[in-house]
C-alpha cells in the first residue's frame, strides 16, 4: 500500500459521504471507514509493511485521511439531520385546526355561590369567611340556642373528640366577625356546612350555605324585604313574586321564611301542576329575620344602639331548583357528564 493508494481510498470515502442520503447512511459509512475493523485500520496495520524511507509520508497522508473523512462524516451528518428537521417543518400545517381539550367550568354549587355573592356585593355586602370546626359558642350559644334545642343534639351535630363540632350554619361566621368588627356590618358567610342528615334526594350531610347580615343604626324588617326582593328579581328574573311566612329561629325576632313564586310554571299551577313546586306555586328559598337581641348582647354590641338583619339560603337547594337538578347526591358525584351540562 502506498501513498496514491490512500489518496484513492480517500476520493471515494469522500465521495460517498457526501452522497449519503440520511443518517443510518452516514453511520454505515462511519463503521466501514473508521470503525474497529474498518478501512482505517487496514491502513494502520499497512503501516509496518511500508520501506522506511516512505514511512513518514505515509504516515502523514493516513493521518490527513482520517481526519478528513471524519470531517465529512460530521458535515454530512448535519446536512442530513438539518434535511429531516426541514422535511417535518414542511409537512406541518399550520393552517389545520389545533386539537381543542376544552375547558372545565364552575361546579354548579360555585356558579350558584359566585351569582348569590354578586348580587349582594352590588349592594355592598362583602365575604367573611370561618372555620369549618367550630365550637358549641359561637355555633350555637352565642346564637341564642338553647340548651335543649333539637339542632343540639348529637343525632343532628356532628361533634368531635376535640369538644369541638362541624358547624351545622354558616352563622358562627357572623357572631366572629362581629366579635371584631364594630358596626355597621354588611357581610355575607358563603361556606360548607354539615348535619347528621341521612342522605336520600333532597338530604345531604354536607350541604353549602350563604347567610347574610346587616348591622346598622336604623335597619329594619322593611330594609329586610326590599333587599330580599331585589335579590330575588336578580336572580330569578324580574316577575318573580316574593311571599314572607312567619316562622321561628332562635337567633332572630321576628323571624320569617322567604318563598320566590316558582319559575317554572310561575305561580300558575295548571291541572297538570308543577313537580317543580309540587303544585304549590312557591318555592322555599332562604330563613331570615332580625337579630335577636341576644345574639348583640354575646358578641359585646349594645341592642339599644343597634338593629340588623340576618338570612340564611341553601346553595344545593337553590341550584336543584334553578338548574332543574332532581338529586342532590348528583351535585357529590362528580360525574363529568352530569357537570359539564352547567
Ligand atoms: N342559620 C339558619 C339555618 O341554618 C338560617 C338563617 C340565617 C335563618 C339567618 C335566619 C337568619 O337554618
Amino acid at each position: 500500500m502506498d501513498v496514491d493508494k490512500l489518496k484513492q481510498i480517500k476520493d471515494t470515502a469522500l465521495g460517498e459521504v457526501n452522497e449519503a442520503p440520511d443518517l443510518d447512511a452516514v453511520e454505515t459509512l462511519r463503521i466501514k471507514y473508521l470503525g474497529r475493523k474498518g478501512l482505517l485500520q487496514d491502513v494502520m496495520k499497512a503501516l509496518k509493511d511500508v520501506p522506511d524511507e516512505q514511512k513518514a509520508g505515509f504516515g502523514q497522508a493516513a493521518n490527513a485521511l482520517k481526519q478528513e473523512v471524519q470531517a465529512a462524516l460530521e458535515e454530512r451528518k448535519q446536512a442530513v439531520s438539518g434535511d429531516s428537521e426541514q422535511a417535518t417543518a414542511d409537512a406541518f400545517d399550520f393552517t389545520m385546526p389545533g386539537q381543542w381539550r376544552g375547558l372545565g367550568s364552575a361546579h354548579p354549587i360555585s356558579q350558584i355561590t359566585d351569582r348569590v355573592v354578586d348580587i349582594f356585593s352590588a349592594i355592598g355586602f362583602t365575604v367573611a369567611e370561618g372555620p369549618d370546626m367550630e365550637d358549641v359558642f359561637h355555633n350555637f350559644d352565642a346564637l341564642n340556642t338553647p340548651p335543649e334545642h333539637p339542632s343540639r343534639d348529637a343525632r343532628d351535630t356532628f361533634y368531635l373528640d376535640n369538644g369541638k363540632l362541624l358547624r351545622t350554619h354558616t352563622s358562627p361566621v357572623q357572631i366572629r366577625y362581629m366579635e371584631n368588627n364594630k358596626p355597621p356590618v354588611r357581610i355575607l358567610s358563603p361556606g360548607r356546612c354539615y348535619r347528621r342528615d341521612t342522605e336520600d334526594r333532597t338530604h345531604s350531610a354536607n350541604f353549602h350555605q350563604v347567610e347574610g347580615l346587616y348591622v346598622s343604626e336604623r335597619v329594619s324588617l322593611a330594609d329586610l324585604k326590599g333587599d330580599i326582593a331585589y335579590f330575588a328579581r336578580e336572580i330569578l328574573g324580574p316577575e318573580v313574586q316574593v311571599r314572607f311566612r312567619p316562622h321561628f329561629f332562635p337567633f332572630t325576632e321576628p323571624s320569617i321564611e322567604v318563598d320566590f313564586s316558582c319559575h317554572v310554571c310561575a305561580g300558575q299551577t295548571s291541572s297538570k301542576g308543577c313537580a317543580t313546586c309540587r303544585e304549590s306555586g312557591w318555592i322555599e328559598i332562604m330563613g331570615a329575620g332580625m337579630v335577636d337581641p341576644e345574639v348583640f348582647k354575646a358578641v359585646g354590641y349594645n341592642p339599644e344602639e343597634v338593629t340588623g338583619y340576618a338570612f340564611g339560603m341553601g346553595i344545593e337547594r337553590i341550584a336543584m331548583v334553578m338548574l332543574d337538578i332532581d338529586d342532590i347526591r348528583r351535585l357529590y358525584q362528580n360525574d363529568v357528564r352530569f357537570l359539564k351540562q352547567f
